[in-house]
């Protein structure tokens, strides 16, 4: 799967979002070198720490749907924003060899980073 076709996947996943508190709308897929993919939309709580983010949701997903070997995660906002810390660390253990893909709505702006990039010297295992 290309990274346009991954990004086209997030941003419908991103249409779904549940974020009546934040008003900020976040899709994201990941995929494998097979083209399996899961998608995950931010879900918002009144009780606000009990959100779910979309990148969590999304690799949430792909381990229920035997998906492990993730190549790629595209995340959709409005701004082209960077994961949130606790996403970062999610991808460090479940992706750590994945392209993160940043996209906003418009075409040709996306930016691809490692997680290495966003998350450098990442705890990976218990000493
Ligand atoms: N959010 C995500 O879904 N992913 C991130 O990496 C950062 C933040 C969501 C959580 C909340 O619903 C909204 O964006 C504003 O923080």
């Amino acid at each position: 799967m290309t990274p346009t076709e991954l990004i086209q996947h997030a941003a419908k996943a991103r249409l779904n979002a549940y974020a009546p508190y934040s008003g900020f709308l976040v899709g994201a897929a990941v995929c494998d070198p097979e083209g399996e993919f899961a998608v995950g939309c931010n879900v918002e709580n009144a009780a606000y720490g009990s959100t779910i983010c979309a990148e969590a949701a999304a690799l949430s997903q792909a381990v229920a749907r035997g998906i492990r070997e993730i190549t790629d995660i595209a995340i959709v906002t409005t701004s082209g924003a960077t994961p949130c810390g606790n996403c970062r660390q999610l991808i460090a253990e479940l992706a750590p060899n994945c392209r993160v893909h940043l996209a906003n709505l418009e075409p040709n702006s996306t930016r691809t980073l490692t997680i290495e990039e966003l998350l450098p010297d990442a705890f990976t295992s218990v000493p």
